[in-house]
């Protein structure tokens, strides 16, 4: 039995590459994805979820739903720096010899539900058996947690991209970004008893994307997606020289390989709760590690993946995004 998908995402090029992941890996089906603000503005990262589903052409497309535009309480901090203005590396301005757009604007075919009421409309129709991947800030998971908490605990498992637990953050030097952008969405979310399987940066910081490996496996791959993977991650590999890093941090395809492989990880139950007031520690994730009985902590409220099968990973990923020609 496929795993029944539903993937809430702010694409973004790390989302991209975990959307690709999804619709090349036969153990899952993807029922619908949300769009949220996060990376981009909502109304960008709704158009690259249709370019995304344009350049993977899965046999059967999802459900679309526009989601959040802003934060709960705050404004948008979004990550034009990281990911282009448009979200997918501005591959929507890339032009053929003969002028015309590479890719030109998809139809937006969205469904009549907002991405809260998508959310809890597919798990309608699947419950017990939907599986959320939430990879962008938990601005839609909170407000379909609002309007209808019971629905949603109908949720098999809740995976988020989310949170650094035992390592610094990235935004800020405590905070990891989705949890930054909209911290009370975060706390409500982890303080809702949601079956939520917790990715932090702690497992996500470890998978690396070098150039090299990627255009080495794309050469081998004869397939029309590898000219949009190539186009797609130009800029996150600038970003990634521009910090210094030896290629581009796969947050959310480690997320979404979790969702499709847990043995990837090893989950410790463990109490996490969110700041939501401090200037400095705005968004922080903080968990309850202290060698303490038990009994005398609060319950936990997530599982937390505490370390990954990194080449593993890896593996999976290439494999499933540039099979190597037979
Ligand atoms: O901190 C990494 C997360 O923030 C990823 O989901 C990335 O896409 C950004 O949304
Ligand atoms: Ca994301």
């Amino acid at each position: 039995m496929a795993i029944r998908l539903l993937i809430d995402t702010d694409p973004g090029i790390d989302d991209a590459l975990a959307l690709l992941l999804a619709f090349r890996s036969p153990e899952c089906s993807v029922e619908a994805i949300t769009t949220v603000a996060g990376n981009v503005g909502v109304e960008r990262s709704t158009l690259n979820a249709f370019r995304i589903l344009e350049a993977a052409k899965p046999s059967r497309a999802p459900v679309v739903g526009r989601g959040a535009d802003k934060p709960l309480a705050r404004s948008l901090v979004s990550a034009p720096h990281v990911h282009g203005d448009d979200g997918l590396g501005n591959l929507g301005e890339l032009r053929e010899a003969d002028g015309s757009l590479r890719y030109p604007k998809p139809r937006l075919a969205l469904s009549p539900l907002d991405g809260p009421g998508l959310i809890l409309d597919t798990i309608d129709r699947f419950p017990a058996e939907l599986v959320l991947v939430a990879l962008g800030p938990l601005t839609n998971v909170a407000l379909a947690l609002q309007r209808d908490a019971r629905r949603m605990a109908l949720l098999r498992r809740v995976v988020i991209m989310g949170g650094a637990v035992g390592v610094p953050g990235n935004v800020t030097p405590a905070a990891e970004f989705n949890f930054y952008v909209d911290p009370e969405a975060a706390a409500q979310v982890l303080a809702s008893g949601l079956p939520v399987e917790l990715v932090p940066l702690d497992v996500t910081q470890s998978a690396i994307l070098p150039r090299s490996v990627l255009e080495q496996r794309l050469a081998m791959c004869p397939d029309p997606l590898a000219r949009f993977i190539t186009d797609m991650t130009q800029r996150g590999f600038q970003f990634a020289e521009e910090i210094g890093e030896g290629g581009i941090t796969l947050h959310d395809p480690v997320a979404l390989g979790i969702a499709l492989a847990p043995s990837l990880t090893h989950f410790e139950s463990l109490h996490v709760a969110v700041e939501c007031e401090g200037a400095l520690t705005r968004g922080v994730s903080v968990a309850d590690r202290r060698a303490i009985p038990v009994g005398r902590k609060a319950p936990a409220t997530c599982r937390v993946a505490r370390w990954l099968r990194t080449d593993a990973f890896l593996d999976l990923f290439l494999n499933r995004l540039c099979p190597a020609s037979s």
